[in-house]
């Protein structure tokens, strides 16, 4: 088993393996004595693993509660969170009790909010069963829920208290699925790690994906550990996502967001070359990686849509959009435009 340390405001683990979901209960009797813990997940994820978790953790003592929602981002709204609240108090959950957060990062980012603000604050533990989760959402206390004005404007910064991710889940992922968390592992190699790209670019992700997902976690964790509240070097996680934040919104989620991710990533690579913010075109190598695991690359929207949704993103501050700039593999640097300056911008990335 890999071990992940995270010194948050809060320090946890994260457990990378394979076939850890049946150790759960003991996982999590590491950390707390056995009591109530509610399981929140998707119907899909439901049908494959819930059981599994659900059992071990009442082997260990537990006693459990489910919630299921439907698949899919839009899911991910304020009715899913009040439904899953009113459970939490039907269930009687308490401050000494638990939430499980078992899925991808819809599920992983509604029920984090839910635990952030269920009685002003609950534990609650993250057992991410997609790529993009398994790298990206489990970790770092992200949480939150799409408004109809767009992506993530409510939520909170709320650590959990331990991931377990059972790699082995990522083998039930449907392919695309799995490439948008490749989106989001590419996304790690431009802002960080030159090696983690080229590992993407020259390899097969699934021949080494435990190396793969500890290395995008390290590479949060770092993040996070330095700048938790996203007021500085956190930031350039969002590189490629407020252009991708857009596109997934235009086309009503049916562009998931690695996907989207994945075009916003080359629009403002292409667009940093050509308006002189950078003097290496990374455009190719991104292109050349991205098509290699059949994710797009062009947006379907042109630039004036793009920009008026881009207005609402909650990355604005007044006047001001902060977008994040490669200026090689492994190098980006975060660059404050006017918002009257963004729509040529995006024309010049398209
Ligand atoms: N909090 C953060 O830091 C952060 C970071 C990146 C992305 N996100 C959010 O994550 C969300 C996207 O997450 P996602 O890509 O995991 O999407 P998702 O949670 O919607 O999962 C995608 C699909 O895969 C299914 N699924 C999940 N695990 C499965 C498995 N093991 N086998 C088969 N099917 C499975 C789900 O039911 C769903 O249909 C977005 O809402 C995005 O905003 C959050």
């Amino acid at each position: 088993m890999i071990t992940v340390n995270v010194n948050a405001s809060k320090e946890y683990k994260i457990l990378i393996d394979n076939d850890l979901l049946k150790d759960t209960g003991e996982l999590v009797c590491n950390i707390y004595p056995p009591c109530k813990a509610v399981i929140i997940t998707d119907d899909i994820v439901d049908s494959f693993y819930a059981g599994t978790v659900q059992t071990s953790l009442e082997k260990s003592g537990f006693s459990t509660h489910k919630y299921v929602f439907k698949n899919g981002e839009s899911s991910k709204s304020i009715q899913t969170l009040t439904d899953i609240l009113e459970f939490l108090a039907q269930c009687k959950l308490s401050r000494s009790d638990l939430i499980i957060a078992l899925g991808g990062g819809v599920v992983g980012d509604i029920a984090g909010f839910c635990a952030s603000i269920y009685l002003r604050g609950i534990k609650f533990i993250q057992i991410p069963t997609t790529f993009l989760s398994a790298i990206d959402s489990s970790v770092g206390g992200k949480t939150g829920v799409n408004l109809e004005s767009g992506k993530n404007l409510v939520g909170a910064f709320w650590q959990p208290s331990l991931v377990i991710c059972d790699y082995s889940t990522l083998n039930t992922l449907p392919e695309d699925v799995f490439a948008s968390g490749v989106a989001e592992a590419v996304k790690y190699g431009v802002i960080s790690s030159k090696k983690l790209f080229d590992e993407i670019a020259n390899n097969d992700i699934s021949s080494n994906i435990e190396q793969i997902i500890s290395e995008c976690v390290s590479i949060k964790r770092d993040i996070v550990n330095e700048d938790e509240f996203d007021l500085g070097t956190r930031q350039l996680l969002n590189f490629g996502h407020t252009i991708g934040h857009c596109i997934e919104k235009q086309s009503n989620f049916k562009i998931t967001h690695g996907h989207a991710v994945a075009i916003g990533m080359c629009i403002i690579s292409k667009a940093s070359f050509k308006s002189g913010l950078c003097d290496y075109d990374c455009t190719p190598e991104i292109i050349n990686v991205l098509e290699k695991y059949n994710l797009p690359t062009v947006s379907p929207f042109d630039a004036k849509t793009l920009f008026a949704t881009a207005v609402s993103d909650k990355k604005r501050m007044g006047d001001t959009i902060t977008l994040v700039i490669p200026q090689k593999i492994g190098k980006c640097v975060l660059h404050k435009m006017e918002i009257n300056k963004l729509c040529d911008f995006i024309s010049l990335g398209l």
